[in-house]
């Protein structure tokens, strides 16, 4: 049965409900496509300089929602803030994304970085509750705030590769050959998550999505062992104390081991990423089970008639579900905020058509 809410469509879908209008947000929908975004960011210094700071980072935040009027704002911060509070000193490159020093199984991560996370760089995370709290005193009831943080694994691939990378070799060699001191680094990673994730749910959020952008480079033991276990030992912590808030997984890449994460980490509702099938995935996983995604972000750089043709094929194929309409990964900066405003109309012209059928 559909439900109709005068609250959160996201929140209704994710506890399992399908609301007779879809929802929608995107990843990555405050960043540089947005003039305004590009505004503040030329004045701001670093880019992590803006993720401190707690009343520009707010109104990041809510510049998409302003504009489109989006059914959730996704906090303005990034994954690498673990890292950098864990002290590995992170910057951003013009042109070449992340800088970190990179961690090898010879020099590892020390052994009092979780020390530090209640030390100097508190400060830097109390900074971005501050921009939560701020965040939700200025929205509406029905635009949902999320939170996030990166998948324990991806965020360990910048901190070993020291940035970007095609083929995660080092990180990859390091996992299998010295699975152990791995197994180390990861469960740092995992306890910062934690942290991170609780100051998050304290200061507001009301969802929290879990990004593993890089989870399709393993094998099924790798998959098993380095994105499985310690998402599950997040969401068993977190679901202890905040049973309530709904998390959100998002195994980009993790294709055909989509079925088994969902099973095993007990993750409420799953974003997937443009590859994956969707006839196969709606024969695989229960029909009550909240599913995102996952129109590919370059229909955005192209035809208007594309646009409409790809968003309606995932509608209807999601139409007997509960869903959340999303991108299969973030808006590119290429992309021009018309065609963001006509996908959002392609969803809501959508819903109309539907409810004045029933
Ligand atoms: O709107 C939102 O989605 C919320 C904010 C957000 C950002 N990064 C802002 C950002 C979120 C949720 C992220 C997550 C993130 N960050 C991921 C997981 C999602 C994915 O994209 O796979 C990853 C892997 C990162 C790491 C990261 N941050 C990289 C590799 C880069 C450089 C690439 C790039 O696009 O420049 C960033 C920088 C970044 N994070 C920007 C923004 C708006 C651009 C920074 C700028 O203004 O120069």
């Amino acid at each position: 049965m559909k439900v109709d809410t005068s609250k959160s469509l996201i929140l209704e879908n994710l506890a399992g409900r399908q609301t007779s209008s879809v929802p929608v947000w995107l990843m990555r929908q405050a960043g540089r496509y947005l003039p305004e975004y590009r505004k503040i960011r030329r004045n701001a210094g670093s880019f992590l300089d803006l993720c401190y700071n707690p009343k520009l980072a707010a109104e990041i935040t809510l510049q998409p929602i302003k504009r489109f009027g989006l059914d959730a704002a996704i906090l303005f911060s990034d994954i690498l803030v673990i890292p950098d509070a864990l002290g590995q000193q992170v910057s951003f490159v013009e042109g070449l994304g992340p800088v970190l020093n990179p961690l090898t199984p010879q020099k590892p991560i020390p052994s009092n970085a979780l020390e530090r996370l209640t030390n100097a760089s508190k400060n830097k995370l109390d900074s971005i509750y501050e921009a939560i709290e701020r965040v939700a005193t200025e929205k509406t009831d029905n635009c949902t705030l999320i939170g996030f943080a990166g998948g324990p694994w991806t965020v360990a691939t910048y901190m070993v590769e020291g940035g970007s990378s095609r083929d995660f070799q080092n990180t990859r060699s390091w996992a299998t050959s010295y699975s152990k001191s791995f197994e180390i680094l990861l469960d740092v990673v995992t306890d910062a998550t934690i942290t991170h994730l609780e100051g998050q749910i304290c200061a507001g959020v009301e969802a929290i999505q879990i990004f593993e952008s890089h989870s399709g480079v393993l094998d099924g033991p790798g998959f098993d062992q380095w994105v499985i276990k310690p998402t599950q030992r997040i969401i068993d912590t977190i679901k202890r104390k905040n049973p309530h808030i709904p998390i959100i997984g998002f195994p980009r890449g993790a294709a055909a081991q989509i079925p088994r994460f969902i099973s095993e980490t007990k993750v409420d509702a799953v974003s997937l990423d443009q590859s994956v099938p969707l006839d196969w995935v709606c024969s695989q996983i229960p029909d009550n089970y909240p599913m995102q995604g996952n129109l590919d972000p370059i229909y955005l750089l192209g035809e208007p008639e594309k646009l409409h043709f790809h968003a309606t094929r995932i509608l209807s194929a999601f139409s007997n579900r509960p869903f959340i309409f999303n991108l299969g990964h973030g808006v590119n900066k290429e992309t021009n905020p018309e065609m963001v405003q006509r996908l959002i109309e392609i969803v809501r012209n959508y819903n109309n058509c539907v409810s004045t059928e029933i």
